[in-house]
């Protein structure tokens, strides 16, 4: 956004020299350069506008700037012309209030400048639409055609205004200009036919030359060449930065907008060509007969007045014109007295035809614009503006430069007086009206100079300017402002600056000495009816139209008003407007006389601001109170400087600017309250206001700055957040669809896996895999039932003892063979042993139980197994040889057999027989059956056998003191084991009795009686046959030795 600077803001130097500090004409001007310097052009007195002349085009102007100032408030921005304008504008729209803006300063200041910067401000601004734009188009496009005709390059200003101009531009009820009237003051005509060195004749003239084409220029019967006519200066026919020929095409083009009609400009012209022409008339004395100079119009070789071109020329022919620029005709009560014209006298009618037809032209010009823009419907208000040839002073002062100064000094009046009436009465009074007031009063009054010059013109006798000037002289010797060599005044008398055919005025701008020749002829103003009626010959209607006082019909006998008066009249109705309508003011100054940019004169802008009453102006200003703001503006722009105004107040901006002023603690003497405005007395308070203002505005950057960056921030966040949700859900839509996929994908494999693992567990029956099995399956049941059907045939036999089992068919089978042949052992063994008579058990008892005693341990074991233990070898209850030892026997006898009783002492054996019972072991005899002895079982202690081959026992007795007993037994048997097994067997059933121990070794102990006797088994070599020998070896050892079992 572009920053925009207000009246306080930013401003180089102080925009409103109200607010200057301290306020000296110094200070003013070192404000007014600095400001000029940085390019800043304008610069506030309240409300007026001062504006220097840049003297080369800034970059202010542009459309942009033109928005920038529209409907803001006039202290709001930097100062501008457009403010000025935009104010002016608003109040007469909003308000109702017909306008005028006065542009005042010195020739070359910027006044025309000015007032077309306001004019095309408001073009810009107001309404549009084709009808207002047509009629906008129309009023600026006049300016172009007026400064063509009536403004030419002076010393001072290269397009310096010759003639005072005020348009009103008239606006409906909405504001949008409906059209205008201008108004023309006094041409200065005698441009036409001289100018000053350094100075051109009007533009027209130059524009037409350089600019109108071949063809045109051959129509107007016109050269190229400047140099060809009297009339224009050569010295400064061109004008560096002036385009002629550019701005004759503007002009012609502005003509046709305006509305001229093709004829109408190709009159006007012909108008300029003829007063072009009419310079080149010369004149040749002629003798006439009464001895009098007749001036006759020379025929130059070539010239421009010739017969042919007569009609062409100037629409006359010839002979009229030389009538009418040699004689003169004067009327007096119906008398006609013609004199005859010297040529002197002949040019000088031709120069005031020249300038008469020039001037009448141009006020026929105005007239015809004012015909274009005139509004026809009904007008609602009124916007002047006023751009009126500025203060000159020149070498040579004439009458013109007398009317243009007495214009500016009148216009100066009113500015000081509208200006300075809003101000303190008494202020004013005191200070500075009084200088105005008096030259005002000297020029104007009914005895002011130019009435004076008016009752010398109209008095009767010769008149003269030296006349005139006597009678200055005499009424104006005392004035204070008047200076003149022959005035009353003794002070002049030896001042030779002051020659003796002039006088000098101290006007408000400075002292300027006007020639008071041709005074009275130029207030005059008189065309000789001569002229004006051969005029009215002319065969051109706008010539007629121009010279209507030639109409021989028409004769007026009636002097016509003075030029003098005639402006005094305007100006009159001028003032008498302005007054009716609020003012503007626009001051221009020129920064330098040199007409260049960048130059600061300072002298030359002091007396400009010395004259144009500018420190007065401000001191009136400040005499009251230095600034003054309407409440809203006041309140709006100091709100943040107080927690009840900011950010908005609710109630009369009055009360808030009360309360404002009353929180900042501004003591009460420094400003007072008005009925719309605050006034405040010191710049100082303005600018403690400005820099409270400005700090108050950096913290609100600051703040302003911290929540937009905050905002920024946050909205960046949550853009990114939300961006971030989108992406993120984007994402996670992406995954999960992957995600889905897979498990779809994984899903059908697995799908297909289960589908297809069920589909061949279902078909597997048919797969030719499962075939295999099942034909092995039932290959292999078929091998086992042949197998099994085949074992029932081979069976071994039921013994079992038997070894036989057949042969395994096959290696799997090996297991199972095995267990069925235990099987089948083990119930062979059962059935077999199922069929055993209970005699048959005891007997296998008794074998088993010498398997247990004797197996392993002693040799003759194995040879016994096969016998049967038969038990009663002797049969001794059925052989009658042992009748007698049978029933001796009270028990049943268990095993009755032979054995061999060793003798002790020689180691041979005696047979005997031996018997065992249940309760005892008896020895008998075998011859005799004789009982030899009988031992209580419960006697035996143990048994004694070797490890070897032979049937030798010992049976050892409980140890007894009897000397009876004659000790141990020591027997040989055949029957060896089983005579044992018995023997244990007993033991073992008996319940009465210990467990008889059974010892096995080939070295015991046998007890003979008192002795102990060892006996010993030895290994011998076989003999006597396979028998067992024992011999006593010593008292004390028993050999026995046994053959080797092979
Ligand atoms: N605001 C401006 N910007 C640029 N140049 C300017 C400005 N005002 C005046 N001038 C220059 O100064 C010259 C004289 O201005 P002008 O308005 O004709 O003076 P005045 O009417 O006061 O005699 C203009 O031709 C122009 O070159
Ligand atoms: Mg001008």
């Amino acid at each position: 956004m572009e920053v925009k600077t207000s009246l306080l803001d930013n401003m180089i130097g102080v925009g409103d020299m109200v607010l200057l500090e301290p306020l000296s004409e110094d200070s003013f001007l070192e404000n007014l350069k600095n400001r000029f310097d940085h390019n800043e052009i304008y610069t506030y007195i309240g409300s007026v506008v001062i504006s220097m002349n840049p003297y080369r085009s800034l970059p202010i102007y542009t459309p942009d700037k033109v928005e920038e100032y529209r409907n803001r408030n006039f202290y709001e921005l930097s100062p501008h012309i457009y403010a000025l304008a935009d104010e002016a504008y608003r109040s007469l729209r909003d308000q109702d209030k017909d306008q005028c803006i006065l542009i005042t300063g010195e020739s070359g200041a910027g006044k025309t400048e000015a007032s077309k910067l306001v004019m095309s401000y408001v073009a810009a601004v107001c309404g549009k639409g084709q009808e207002v734009n047509k009629v906008k188009e129309q009023l600026l496009q006049s300016n172009p055609v007026l400064e063509a005709f009536g403004n030419a390059k002076t010393v001072r200003n290269d397009n310096s205004s010759r003639f005072g101009k005020y348009m009103d531009i008239e606006f409906d009820f909405k504001g949008d200009p409906l059209g205008g009237v201008i108004s023309n003051y006094l041409l200065e005509k005698s441009r036409v036919v001289k100018q000053p060195r350094g100075e051109r004749n009007f533009h027209i003239f130059y524009q037409l030359l350089s600019g109108a084409s071949d063809d045109t220029l051959k129509k107007l019967k016109l050269h190229r060449d400047f140099s060809k006519y009297n009339y224009l200066s050569l010295d400064s026919a061109v004008v560096n930065g002036l385009d002629d020929a550019a701005n004759f095409r503007t002009v012609r083009n502005a003509m046709q907008i305006v509305g001229f009609m093709e004829d109408e400009v190709q009159s006007v012209l012909e108008l300029v060509a003829a007063v072009l022409k009419l310079g080149n008339i010369e004149f040749k004395p002629e003798s006439r007969c009464n001895g009098t100079d007749e001036s006759r119009i020379k025929d130059k070789n070539g010239g421009l007045m010739d017969e042919k071109q007569e009609t062409k020329s100037l629409f006359l022919m010839k002979s009229v014109l030389e009538r009418a620029f040699s004689y003169r005709t004067v009327e007096a009560k119906m008398e006609k007295v013609s004199t005859t014209l010297n040529v002197a006298q002949a040019y000088y009618a031709r120069d005031a035809l020249a300038k008469n037809l020039y001037s009448r032209l141009f006020s026929w010009l105005v007239t015809r614009i004012n015909e274009s823009i005139k509004v026809t419907k009904t007008r609602h208000k009124v916007m002047g503006v006023l751009d009126i040839y500025g203060f000159e002073i020149f070498e040579d002062n004439s009458f013109e430069q007398f009317i243009i100064n007495y214009c500016n000094e009148k216009l100066q009046q009113i500015f000081i007086e509208l200006t300075l009436r809003e101000e303190q009465e008494e202020y004013v009074r005191e200070v500075c009206l009084w200088f105005y007031i008096s030259v005002f009063n000297m020029l104007y009054n009914q005895n002011g100079i130019l009435a004076m010059l008016d009752e010398e013109c109209l008095r009767p006798g010769t008149v003269t300017d030296e006349t005139f000037l006597d009678k200055l002289n005499t009424v104006c010797a005392e004035h204070q402002h008047f200076e003149s060599r022959l005035s009353k005044n003794s002070k002049f008398l030896t001042d030779h600056s002051l020659p003796h055919s002039c006088f000098r005025i101290q006007h408000y701008a400075g002292k300027v000495l006007y020639r008071v020749e041709g005074f009275v002829d130029k207030n005059n103003d008189l065309l000789y009816r001569d002229l004006s009626q051969a005029m009215y010959k002319a065969n051109h209607s706008l010539i007629k139209q121009l010279f209507p006082e030639g109409n021989p019909a028409k004769v007026n006998l009636k002097r016509p008003p003075t030029a003098g008066f005639q402006f005094r009249a305007s100006v009159g109705t001028l003032m008498r407007n302005l007054q009716t309508k609020n003012p503007n003011y626009i001051r221009c100054i020129k920064p330098n006389d040199k007409k260049a940019s960048h130059i600061f004169t300072e002298s030359l802008v002091r007396h400009q601001v010395r004259y144009l009453g500018l420190m007065e102006n401000v001191r009136v200003r400040r005499a009251g109170y230095a600034f003054r703001q309407a409440y809203e503006p006041c309140l709006e722009r100091y709100k943040m400087l107080c927690k009840r105004t900011w950010p908005h107040w609710r109630g009369p901006a009055r009360e808030g600017v009360e309360v404002l002023m009353a929180d900042l603690q501004v003591p009460a003497e420094e400003f007072s309250y008005g009925r719309s405005k605050i006034f405040i007395r010191n710049p100082r308070t303005l600018f403690f206001l400005e820099e409270r203002r400005r700090q108050c505005l950096q913290d609100l950057a600051t703040l302003i700055q911290k929540i937009y960056r905050g905002w920024k921030c946050r909205s960046q966040f949550l853009l990114l957040k939300k961006s971030q949700i989108v992406v993120a859900a984007w994402y996670r839509r992406y995954a999960q669809q992957k995600k889905y996929q897979r498990i779809k994908s994984a899903t059908t494999v697995v799908q297909s896996y289960t589908r297809g693992w069920q589909v061949r567990r279902e078909y597997r029956k048919f797969f030719r895999a499962n075939a295999g099995k099942k034909i092995y399956d039932f290959t292999i049941q078929r091998i086992m039932q042949k197998y099994f059907l085949g074992l029932k045939s081979t069976m071994p036999s039921m013994s079992p003892i038997d070894k036989n089992w057949p042969a395994r068919p096959y290696l799997f089978l090996d297991g199972v063979h095995t267990e069925l042949r235990r099987i089948f052992h083990l119930w062979r063994c059962k059935k077999y042993r199922s069929q055993f008579t209970e005699e048959k058990k005891a007997v296998y008892e008794e074998k088993l139980e010498a398997s247990e005693i004797f197996k392993d341990k002693k040799a003759l074991y194995p040879s016994s197994v096969s016998q049967p233990f038969k038990g009663d070898y002797l049969e001794i209850s059925k052989n009658p040889k042992y009748q007698k030892l049978s029933s001796a026997m009270d028990e049943k006898v268990l095993l009755a057999d032979v054995v061999n009783k060793i003798n002790r002492a020689n180691g041979k054996g005696t047979a005997r027989i031996f018997l065992l019972t249940k309760k005892s072991v008896v020895l008998a005899d075998q011859k005799t059956g004789q009982v030899k002895a009988s031992v209580p079982l419960p006697d035996l202690t143990s048994v004694s056998v070797s490890t070897q081959s032979d049937g030798f026992f010992a049976l050892k007795l409980k140890e007894v003191r009897d000397p009876s007993v004659k000790g141990d037994f020591l027997l040989s048997s055949e029957h060896l084991i089983e005579i044992i097994t018995k023997l244990h067997r007993i033991g073992a059933t008996a319940a009465d009795r210990e467990q008889l121990n059974i010892d096995i070794s080939d070295e015991f102990l046998v007890q003979f009686k008192q002795d102990k006797v060892c006996v010993k088994f030895i290994q011998g070599a076989p003999k006597n046959g396979n028998s067992v020998s024992c011999k006593r070896k010593n008292n004390r050892l028993l050999e026995v030795s046994v053959p080797t079992t092979a």
